[in-house]
């Protein structure tokens, strides 16, 4: 059986592009994928077309890749079936844009769009122009996500009434990031919500609302603390989900900030940094809610199990090596973006536009929930990222 080959542009070369884009290489077969495979056939570089070949060497893509010096002419090559949009969040909403005006099906980094009214027209412009559009939520794709999802569902744990999700880290800002860095600098949509509070949400929401048929949107209460530059270094909300038919009204806390650690030891001494409990016991999800390989179900009636869930890749020995921000994994062990990638293999292999684990309308309803939360603690961002306008120089 031949496999549906995906070719990919990648679109910026900054840290998570990089990381993205060295999981493709390993042979899916290594997870056992079989009926796919990934190609990086370009990638654009906003600053040089030298930078976009560099990258493209970096990450082992093929020789006869194509680097190019600019996002536009990226866009326009025939070759490429789908970008993967790995700017600052600030710049999602244009950048997606401009792929999907292209013709090109999209895969988003998170947070999909600076506020919901941007996110509400990528889908609108994808849906009119007929092309798959993802936000690129990957934990969400993980064997561990469709566990956990699995326990929920099955009933394991009993109609479920709360969920709580935190995924802090110890990153004093004012010792760690300049005021241009993208984490706090309002220009490029910096703060501890749209970029790790996102994670939170995502584990409230897999558990509370992807499980549901038929779910509604949360209401939220929410607090926040700001950064000397007016963006969150700390963020709490508590977000009330009406009934459904599997369980009554359920509560989700979600906390996310940059002083504190869900994980202070690193070992997991403080706790799981995710529980989602019902009427017979609960799941636990370890550190760190993006990439978590620990999971605990406790129940009622004394079961413990608990189950690791390391990422797969071509192995020790194998010379190649897999991070994010200077934290490498183990040679040959995989970061885990693969499986989202895979998912948009699928979809496109199968003539589907959106993704399974979180649909455009899910993405957006979480989209809404930060707004709100951001204007509930009167978080404004400049005008120029936070605008439907298209096209706007950024
Ligand atoms: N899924 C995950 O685990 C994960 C982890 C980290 C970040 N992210 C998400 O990925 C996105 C990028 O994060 P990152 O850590 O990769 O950021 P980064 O290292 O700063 O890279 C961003 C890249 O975007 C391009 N860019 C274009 N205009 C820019 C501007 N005005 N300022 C800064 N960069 C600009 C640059 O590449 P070129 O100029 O070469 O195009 C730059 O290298 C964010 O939305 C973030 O939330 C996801």
């Amino acid at each position: 059986m031949s496999k549906f080959q995906l070719k990919w542009g990648i679109l910026a070369t900054g840290g998570i592009a990089e990381t993205f884009a060295r999981d493709l290489y390993p042979n899916p077969e290594c997870r056992g994928v079989k009926d796919i495979e990934h190609v990086v056939v370009a990638a654009a570089s906003s600053s040089s077309a030298d930078r976009a070949q560099k990258f493209l060497k970096e990450v082992r893509a093929p020789e006869s890749a194509k680097a190019y010096g600019s996002y536009a002419e990226m866009v326009k090559d025939p070759n490429v079936d789908i970008i993967y949009v790995a700017t600052p969040h600030s710049h999602h909403y244009q950048n997606a844009m401009l792929c999907l005006e292209a013709g090109k099906n999209v895969l988003c980094e998170k947070a999909f769009t600076t506020n919901a009214a941007q996110c509400e027209l990528l889908i609108k412009k994808a849906k009119e122009k007929n092309l798959f559009l993802m936000e690129a939520v990957w934990t969400r794709y993980f064997p561990l996500s469709i566990y956990v999802r699995e326990v929920i569902t099955s009933g394991k744990i009993g109609p479920v009434s709360r969920a709580y999700a935190d995924l802090s880290q110890t990153m004093i800002p004012e010792k760690t990031f300049d005021d241009g860095h993208r984490m706090v600098n309002p220009d490029l949509a910096g703060g501890a919500l749209l970029d790790l509070g996102i994670y939170a949400l995502t584990w409230i929401f897999q558990t509370l609302y992807t499980t549901e048929k038929n779910p509604k949107p949360p209401k939220v209460l929410s607090f926040m603390r700001k950064y000397k530059l007016g963006t969150d270094e700390q963020t709490t909300m508590i977000l009330d989900f009406p009934p459904t038919d599997s369980r009554g009204e359920a509560h989700g806390i979600a906390t996310t900030g940059m002083r504190t650690h869900a994980d202070p030891d690193g070992k997991g001494s403080a706790g799981p940094a995710i529980r989602v409990q019902g009427e017979l016991g609960e799941v636990q999800v370890f550190h760190p809610a993006y990439r978590p390989t620990r999971t605990k179900l406790v129940l009622n009636d004394g079961t413990v199990e608990e189950k690791h869930w390391p990422q797969p890749g071509p192995g020790k020995g194998s010379g190649w090596k897999n991070g994010f921000g200077g934290g490498w994994q183990e040679e040959g062990e995989g970061q885990g973006m693969f499986w989202e990638a895979d998912e948009c293999a699928y979809a496109l292999r199968d003539g589907r536009k959106e993704g399974r684990y979180e649909n455009l309308e899910e993405s957006l309803v979480i989209m809404r929930v930060m707004d709100e939360v951001r204007q509930q603690n009167g978080m404004k961002l400049p005008e120029k990222i936070e605008t439907t306008d298209y096209p706007v120089e950024l």
